[in-house]
């Protein structure tokens, strides 16, 4: 599968950006697509499609949440000759009462779902819970830096799985066999409540870290304080009530499925982080 382009939509991203560096060094043919990318490829512009997709065979996918573009773009890639999909989704697609049932990520990655699947290319679909580079490249950061974990939580636990691992399942479906018509449960190989993720974060920063569980209404109430829009602060609110409600805490057994190994632990991911400068 390396011989022609490889896409990756969402290549500048936690996930995409590393299964664009494994594939680079495999010496695959790479294209990231995403907005700063070359030719600059925008969700939103449709128009900005095809050139992302040309001499495309396969497609890692990030899809836009709170859209449903991946079904047109899925249709798109088939006409252009793309042979093979893989799909980044997240847990609870197809769990009843695991999310709200109003929230706009939710459609997305279960219509994103059904359109790899009826889409007549290879595919694979991968679930994962919560990144654990939230709290290094994503929007935890910031609450590490300030000391504080402020975060709807209760004292729900969630099984955390590193970026790297998803990474290296999309690669082994994007350029291996045995992965077409499969879906990958992925997760860290035990849950840890936000107090615990603290602790790992303060012994691997060196820093203070405590978790402030906050009330949802008071947690929406500080992002829309800081500027955020009314919705998308009590979607975010929403995202975090699996994790309050225990649902988060599954383990699931993907990346051995994938691999045939276990995956990477929230104390080696720290250790990692704090040792790369993740904080500094
Ligand atoms: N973070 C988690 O814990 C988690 C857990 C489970 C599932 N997920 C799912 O994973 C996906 C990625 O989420 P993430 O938060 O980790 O983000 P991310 O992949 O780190 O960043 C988003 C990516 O999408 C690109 N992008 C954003 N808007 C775009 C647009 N209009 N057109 C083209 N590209 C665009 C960005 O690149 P440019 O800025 O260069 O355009 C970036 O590469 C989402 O579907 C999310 O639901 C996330």
């Amino acid at each position: 599968m390396t011989e022609r382009t490889i896409v990756v939509v969402g290549g500048t991203g936690k996930t995409g950006g590393r299964v664009l560096a494994r594939l680079r060094g495999m010496g695959a043919a790479v294209r990231a697509a995403s907005r700063s990318g070359e030719p600059p490829f925008d969700w939103n512009e449709r128009a900005t499609w095809d050139a992302a997709l040309d001499g495309a065979r396969a497609v890692y996918l990030v899809p836009l949440d709170g859209a449903l573009l991946t079904r047109p773009f899925v249709e798109r890639a088939a006409r252009l000759g793309v042979e093979r999909v893989v799909l980044l989704s997240g847990r609870g697609v197809d769990v009843p009462d695991y999310g709200d049932p109003s929230g706009s990520v939710g459609a997305t990655h279960a219509d994103g779902e059904s359109a790899v699947r009826e889409s007549g290319l290879e595919w694979t679909i991968l679930r994962p819970g919560w990144f654990a580079q939230n709290f290094t490249e994503g929007f935890f950061r910031e609450m590490v830096l300030a000391g504080e974990l402020r975060l709807p939580g209760g004292d729900g636990a969630a099984s955390f799985v590193d970026a790297d691992d998803i990474a290296d399942v999309a690669v082994a479906a994007l350029t291996g066999d045995g992965h077409d018509g499969r879906t990958y449960e992925l997760s860290g190989p035990r849950a840890l409540t936000l107090t615990e993720v603290a602790v790992e974060l303060s012994a691997a920063s060196g820093r203070p870290i405590r978790y402030v569980p906050l009330p949802p209404e008071e947690y929406v109430a500080e992002l829309t304080g800081q500027g955020w829009p009314r919705a998308e602060a009590e979607e975010f609110a929403g995202a975090v009530a699996p994790l309050r409600r225990g649902l988060d805490e599954v383990l699931s057994h993907g990346v051995r499925e994938a691999l045939g190994r276990a995956p990477r632990d929230f104390t080696a991911f720290a250790a990692a982080a704090g040792a790369a400068g993740a904080w500094d």
